[in-house]
């Protein structure tokens, strides 16, 4: 199945503190993150985990960043032969995402298939703070849409017990979840284009607003959709704190950020 990519490349970093936006924030081997981002998904291509047609990327609407963030996109399309194309984002993630269907649906246009402009073509979004994410979870993600579905996660299964709380100044616990339900969702989350196209609509229309999105799958779920779960990886992690950023950097040093699972 074609597949085009849309990552999103837009957010501040603010919880990072690296003073730069968090794709640009390069990682022990000298590499940005959006770097590693974009290689994995050319990993997952040279493994036949994914038959990419291309790449959109989603930058912060601020010129210079943007224009790092470009270049960072021209050497990868140079060097890798991906069209790769780049749209600026908004201010909440799902504002992003919204930004990057508009030019997916142009990029997956050219793909000239013949079931109309998106039939037969898979759509990945993916954030371009998860560097690692091996072929095989691509390959998971693609599989699903393939046998049919409509919306697809990577999701692993949850150490911490969850509980909810509430009240302002010191909280209390309300409830604890079942933690045999509970999985942590990754990227990259697979869709039919038009589909997630009208519950983005729909989502931004309904209460709570951009911010309240944390994910496409939920405005798929908000929309009615079934979302399949395939099994993620510890590797699809996301960065977010010093933390995980000294993890990300741990893993490069000791070479073990492709195969992990194997460990
Ligand atoms: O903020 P969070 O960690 O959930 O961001 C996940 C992904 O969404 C990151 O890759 C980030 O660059 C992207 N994002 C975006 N536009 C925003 C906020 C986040 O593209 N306004």
């Amino acid at each position: 199945m074609r597949t085009t990519v849309l990552i999103v490349a837009a957010g501040s970093g603010s919880r990072l503190q690296a003073g730069v936006p968090k794709a640009l924030v390069t990682l022990s081997d000298g590499h940005t993150m959006l770097e590693h981002c974009l290689d994995s998904v050319v990993a997952a291509r040279d493994a036949g985990a994914i038959d990419l047609h291309a790449i959109a990327v989603v930058v912060p609407g601020d010129p210079d960043t943007a224009t790092s963030l470009e270049t960072v996109c021209h050497a990868f399309a140079a060097r890798t032969a991906v069209t790769v194309q780049t749209v600026p984002g908004g201010a909440e993630r799902a504002d992003s995402v919204r930004a990057g269907l508009a030019a997916v649906r142009t990029l997956a246009g050219s793909a000239g298939s013949a079931g109309g402009p998106f039939g037969r073509h898979a759509l990945l979004v993916h954030d371009a703070a998860r560097p690692f994410v091996p072929p095989a979870v691509f390959g998971a993600v693609v599989t699903a849409l393939e046998s049919g579905t409509a919306a697809v996660v990577p999701a692993v299964e949850v150490v911490d017990t969850i509980k909810t709380v509430a009240g302002a100044g010191p909280e209390e616990v309300t409830g604890t979840l079942q933690r045999t339900q509970l999985r942590a969702v990754q990227t990259p989350q697979g869709f039919d284009l038009t589909s997630l196209e009208a519950a983005h609509r729909l989502a931004e229309e309904g209460a709570g607003g951009a911010a309240a999105l944390t994910d496409d799958a939920m405005a798929m779920e908000a929309a009615g959709h079934r979302v399949s779960v395939v099994t993620g990886d510890p590797l699809g992690f996301k960065i977010t704190t010093q933390l995980d950023l000294m993890l990300a950097n741990a893993l490069l040093a000791s070479g073990t950020s492709t195969n992990l699972e194997h460990h």
